[in-house]
């Protein structure tokens, strides 16, 4: 049964009077039924976190691990693994990404080329070496990189060290606190991946003012679209059985909510689509636009190019993992191309086309937006699929590889599909 918005908008902005008309008997059943009183990070979907911590796996399995804490719209983690002695193989797992809000593969690229950076990145703290070919296979577009792990000299980096502490926080960011001097030195030295680069720019310019309105313009625009609405409606896991379900996509846990609002929330009947697009709306528009001292924009040469898609990826998970190290606090911001997405997909209008455009001021193609920033709450850990459930058995031969001068880029999924799939 779905709860009413004057319900839903109430526990919002929860205070001792609705605290007082929570503690009823009935109440307290259901948040005991629905899980809202269990600890908030515990139990199956926060193992893979467990054993990265615990350096409970090693080798090739310990450097995939790592992979599958990267970040991924939607928490969708559209990866397969492979793994065959010191090879690991990443494939676009097609079973597990939303079509309406991702017609071109764009964002699952991008989550791909995160997991690549993060296996990278935690090869080189285990000791490894780590060489990556891009799209290694000339058959299968799905093959999206091939890893050789080789020896390597320890190299604990501050990047290692923040892989387990990385989160994408959705809470309010300290709006007058700008990013220490340390912190933007870090950020900025980082190299540009491939074709793939960022820039960062304050929130009260008048290109961050540009900015904060064209994502609340494009998150208007997501939520007033059906079929995005209800793609991105489907990601949303409203109780700990629903999160242990899946292990993956978005829930209150990881909304940016303090535990007496999540556990409350989580307590509650589940909400309906209308409602959780106002509720998505108003942390986006009243809460996190608002409370932020710092927004960035991740731009390549050519969103139709996959390998720069990938690279913007590693980009993106370098910047978090440096950002974490820094005690700088990170979200992605994908709406504005979503809805520009949409818009090519559809063939119809180019709004937020060529708001991305204007936005990316001449840096390439603007591919995802963030915020930055000092957060007024910890993040917690988003649910994961363990290990084995993103395995691809080790039947049949194993792909060729490419020959290394033959880079073409790979077409992009120009058609959208008629369906989502179910997450
Ligand atoms: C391409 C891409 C787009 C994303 N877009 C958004 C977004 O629009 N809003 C948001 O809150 N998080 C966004 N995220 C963050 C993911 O939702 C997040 O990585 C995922 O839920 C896993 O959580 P974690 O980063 O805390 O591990 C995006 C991440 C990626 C890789």
């Amino acid at each position: 049964m779905a709860t009413s918005r004057r319900n839903f908008v109430f526990f919002l902005g929860i205070g001792g009077a609705t605290i007082a008309s929570l503690t009823a008997a009935g109440f307290l059943y259901r948040a005991a039924d629905r899980g809202s009183f269990s600890d908030l990070q515990s139990g199956k979907p926060f193992v893979p976190w467990r054993e990265w911590e615990n350096r409970s796996l090693a080798g090739a399995e310990a450097v995939a691990l790592a992979g599958t804490l990267a970040c991924s719209s939607l928490n969708s983690q559209p990866w397969w693994l492979r793994l065959e002695g010191n090879i690991i193989d990443l494939y676009f797992r097609r079973t597990s990404y939303p079509v309406f809000l991702d017609p071109f593969d764009r964002e699952a690229l991008i989550g791909l080329g995160a997991c690549i950076e993060n296996m990278v990145t935690g090869a080189e703290g285990l000791d490894r070496s780590a060489t990556v070919t891009l799209f290694p296979s000339q058959t299968n577009i799905d093959h999206i990189a091939r890893l050789v792990l080789g020896p390597g000299v320890p190299n604990e980096t501050a990047r290692f060290l923040a892989i387990g502490n990385r989160h994408t926080n959705r809470s309010p960011y300290d709006r007058n606190r700008p990013l220490s001097q340390s912190a933007m030195a870090a950020l900025t030295r980082l190299t540009p991946s491939g074709r793939a680069r960022f820039s960062l720019f304050p929130a009260d310019s008048p290109k961050g003012q540009e900015f904060a309105d064209a994502i609340v313009a494009a998150t208007e625009d997501t939520l007033a679209d059906p079929s995005m609405l209800a793609e991105e409606f489907q990601w949303f896991r409203q109780t700990i059985d629903q999160i242990s379900a899946t292990s993956n996509g978005l829930s209150f846990l990881t909304s940016g909510l303090s535990d007496l609002q999540v556990r409350t929330a989580m307590a509650l009947p589940d909400i309906s689509e209308e409602d959780f697009g106002r509720f998505w709306t108003h942390q986006t528009r009243e809460v996190q636009l608002p409370n932020t001292p710092m927004f960035g924009i991740l731009a390549v040469d050519d969103n139709g190019d996959p390998i720069q898609l990938v690279e913007a990826g590693r980009l993106l998970q370098r910047l978090h993992l440096e950002a974490t190290a820094h005690g700088v606090a990170m979200q992605a911001l994908g709406h504005v191309n979503w809805v520009a997405d949409r818009e090519e997909a559809r063939g119809r209008n180019r709004d937020f086309i060529d708001r991305a455009y204007a936005l990316s001021g001449g840096m390439g193609q603007m591919v995802l937006g963030m915020r930055l920033g000092y957060a007024l709450r910890p993040a917690r850990a988003s649910p994961r699929m363990p290990l084995p459930a993103v395995l691809v058995p080790r039947m049949g031969p194993r792909p060729t590889p490419r020959p290394a001068t033959d880079n073409m880029p790979l077409p992009r999924l120009r058609e959208p599909a008629v369906r989502p799939p179910k997450p």
